[in-house]
């Protein structure tokens, strides 16, 4: 088991991505926080313990800090200090950039850069002083290409590309390995721009374009971040692992 004992926190793991993640991440031996503000986590949570995992839901808007540190104090309180977090929350308010009003581009930014940033602090010191750490971000490819209608989207995951890089220089000395993931899968996320008729054919034509000429799957997706949180990557930080099915070569 490549996590045995470790407490793993995910953001946005009541469904998608995040809850791939929770699921492999107890299979391989952690103990899980699925975070979320979404209640179906508890199902996420439950499910997870019904297999024999140990695993915990918690309700938390990563745009609040004062619900962040709610959460990690509790977090620690039952599974205790945490050694792995996924920055992994994420929503979408797609329009063209002369037509996008400023809630649609707060409400982005808040949820990747504030919430990413909050849960930063929030762990940071345990790491610190257990000299060993693991912290992923959920990035995507549309922060080195764009995407049309998300320029709010794409302004967000190449800041947390900033702050993958800057955490990773400063917290390499305490052995807290600093990464990202750029994926592309096929989860409710995507669903509104594969379905919006004014992305659909944007969309349609970079897969026909892309090597593998599929969508991924969550659990395929997972298999990047687990490298990302286990002793497997422990000479890798401040890196983008591109778990995409090689659609970044060609867009
Ligand atoms: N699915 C893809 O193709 C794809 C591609 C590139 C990047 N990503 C990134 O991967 C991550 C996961 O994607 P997904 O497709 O599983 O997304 P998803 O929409 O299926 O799940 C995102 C989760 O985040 C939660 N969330 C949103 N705002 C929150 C908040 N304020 N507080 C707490 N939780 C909140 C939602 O409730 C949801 O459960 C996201 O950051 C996304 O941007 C996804």
């Amino acid at each position: 088991m490549l996590l045995k004992d470790k407490v793993a926190v995910v953001t946005g793991a009541a469904q998608g991505i995040g809850r791939a993640l929770v699921e492999r991440f107890s299979a391989e031996g952690a103990r899980v926080a699925v975070v979320d503000i979404d209640e179906r986590g508890a199902q996420t949570a439950a499910q997870i313990e019904a297999q024999g995992g140990r695993a915990m839901f918690v309700h938390c808007d990563i745009t609040r800090r004062a619900s962040v540190n709610e959460a990690a104090a509790e977090i620690k309180s039952k599974l205790g200090p945490i050694d792995i977090l996924v920055n992994n929350a994420g929503n979408i308010q797609p329009a063209m950039l002369h037509k996008m009003t400023d809630e649609q581009w707060d409400s982005v930014i808040a949820v990747h850069l504030n919430g990413s940033f909050y849960w930063l602090q929030a762990v940071v010191a345990d790491m610190m002083e257990r000299r060993w750490g693991r912290i992923i971000f959920s990035s995507s490819s549309t922060a080195q290409n764009g995407s049309i209608g998300q320029i709010n989207y794409a302004a967000a995951k190449s800041g947390m590309l900033g702050m993958v890089r800057t955490a990773a220089r400063e917290l390499g000395k305490y052995n807290i390995l600093v990464n990202a993931v750029a994926p592309a899968a096929t989860t409710d996320m995507t669903k509104t721009i594969r379905e919006d008729p004014k992305f659909a054919e944007q969309y349609a034509a970079a897969l026909k374009a892309h090597p593998l000429r599929r969508s991924g799957e969550p659990e395929e997706v997972a298999r990047g971040y687990l490298f990302l949180a286990s002793d497997l990557s422990s000479f890798v930080t401040g890196q983008v692992l591109s778990v995409d099915g090689g659609s970044m070569l060609v867009r």
